[in-house]
């Protein structure tokens, strides 16, 4: 059964709500806009808040609906948190878009609020304070994600190493915002 839900969170994260989004509205892909990312950041910036709306949800969706899957057939927690983190790499490597995906923020928030609420409560708040003051939502979820997981390996420490994986995958594909933030030139709203 794990390896089964596994797999079928990995195909449901491959679902790019921004590209899908985008090619229902008749726009180009999102991948060759703006930052070139398909997720709700970069769909604010180039479809508007409807459509960036709408993908955040679904990518928030593709996470946590697995793991809520798992933890109802009684999965281990640690088990669990593999799930989330195959949805995490659909969303980030996808299947159906020549696994050029996104940077698995939303997705990631998706698959912590099923593992443990109160982290991923604590990693939005940090995500919204951070972006309030900077404007800059890569700067928002690389402060987000140190500040939730001392709590989450503390509270759930079955569940670190793949969890320590997600986060080590998402500052991954930040590196181009890591750059950039480094070099000033980074986008903000
Ligand atoms: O969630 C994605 C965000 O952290 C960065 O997106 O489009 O500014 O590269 P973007």
């Amino acid at each position: 059964m794990f390896w089964l839900l596994t797999l079928l969170a990995y195909l449901l994260g491959s679902l790019s709500f921004a590209i899908l989004l985008s090619r229902q509205a008749g726009m180009p892909d999102p991948r060759a806009l703006g930052s070139g990312n398909p997720g709700a950041t970069n769909m604010l910036r180039v479809a508007g808040k409807r459509l960036a709306l709408w993908t955040l949800l679904g990518d928030l969706l593709k996470g946590l609906l697995p793991v809520l899957l798992a933890a109802r057939l009684e999965l281990s927690l640690q088990q669990q948190a593999w799930v989330g983190l195959a949805a995490v790499c659909g969303h980030l490597y996808p299947l159906y878009f020549r696994f050029r995906g996104g940077k698995g923020v939303a997705t990631s928030a998706g698959a912590l609020f099923g593992l443990y609420p109160p982290a991923a409560l604590l990693a939005i708040s940090a995500w919204l304070l951070t972006f309030r003051l900077t404007r800059t939502s890569s700067l928002a979820a690389l402060t987000a994600l140190p500040v939730c997981l001392p709590l989450l390996a503390w509270q759930q420490p079955e569940a670190l190493l793949p969890i320590s994986l997600l986060a080590s995958l998402i500052v991954w594909r930040h590196r181009g915002n890591l750059h950039d933030l480094l070099a000033g030139r980074e986008r903000h709203f």
